[in-house]
């Protein structure tokens, strides 16, 4: 099986991190897998695995994404899972934003729902489990799609694209962060033995799970790069799109514009 990136929004559904498998539906069947196992110990994982940089790199998705502090303005996080990103766009937005937060995976938003009842923010925000390619919501009903650290689980990352599109309102905005290619060679190859070796191993101590975070690591290396990115999301109908890159391209946020 190619371990080399895809170059659009097809062949990320007949892959499995590198390996092979028969195509979206059972792809879809090992993501969720996965993401039943290490629900519990995402949001520490993910502070492990990124050391802490995760949190960097989410602030700064909400901080392009400058929420409306206005009542009535609705945004939807695809892939929500525990719900950092909704939490951080409703504090962003002084508490006024109405958000739901939509993930497969019903483990990863009960962990979601606990949190956003502790943080006292379960007024601004409904859980719905949902899959990002079939969205079951309608037409141009919201300002903002959020998508993070999401697209490249799911398998037909095009039909994801197109439905982002349909539920935005037109003027509506489109963030994808997700982790990218590493333009920096030296750092390449510290990310790369980190990548590969280091987090199997912390995802075996931590949650006794190294195939998990194996497949989380080389779905990383698959994804489309930054240029081919923007290509699948310009294909969907967004324009205007664009995209920064963050820690020298570790992970990158896209941006695009319904108009
Ligand atoms: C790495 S987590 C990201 C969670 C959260 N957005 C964050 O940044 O911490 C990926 C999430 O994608 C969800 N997911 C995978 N395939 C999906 C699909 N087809 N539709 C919706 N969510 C999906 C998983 O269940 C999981 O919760």
């Amino acid at each position: 099986m190619s371990q080399s990136r895809v170059t659009g929004a097809e062949g990320m559904e007949t892959t499995y991190g590198f390996k092979a498998v028969g195509g979206a539906e059972e792809k879809q069947a090992r993501v969720n897998e996965v993401f039943h196992r290490v629900a519990e110990r995402y949001d520490l994982m993910n502070d492990l695995m990124s050391a802490g940089l995760h949190r960097v790199w989410k602030s700064a998705m909400v901080n392009w994404l400058a929420p409306s502090k206005h009542k009535g303005w609705k945004f939807l996080d695809v892939a929500g899972g525990t719900g950092d990103i909704a939490f951080r766009i409703v504090e962003a937005s002084r508490g006024e934003a109405q958000g739901v937060v939509l993930d497969i995976n019903g483990s990863m938003l009960a962990v979601g729902a606990e949190r956003a009842a502790k943080l006292k923010l379960s007024d601004n925000l409904t859980f719905v489990e949902g899959n990002a390619q079939s969205l079951g919501l309608p037409d141009a009903s919201f300002d903002a799609y959020t998508i993070a650290f999401g697209i490249r689980n799911v398998p037909r990352i095009d039909l994801a694209l197109e439905e982002a599109y349909r539920v935005l309102k037109p003027g509506g905005r489109f963030l994808c962060l997700e982790f990218s290619e590493v333009d920096m060679p030296i750092l390449d190859k510290v990310y790369e033995a980190w990548s590969f070796k280091a987090i199997p191993a912390i995802g075996k101590a931590v949650a006794n799970d190294r195939e998990s975070y194996e497949y989380l690591v080389e779905s990383i290396r698959r994804f489309p790069n930054q240029a081919n990115f923007e290509a699948a999301i310009r294909k969907a109908g967004f324009e205007r799109v664009t995209h920064r890159n963050f820690s020298g391209g570790i992970a990158a946020l896209h941006s695009g514009w319904k108009l």
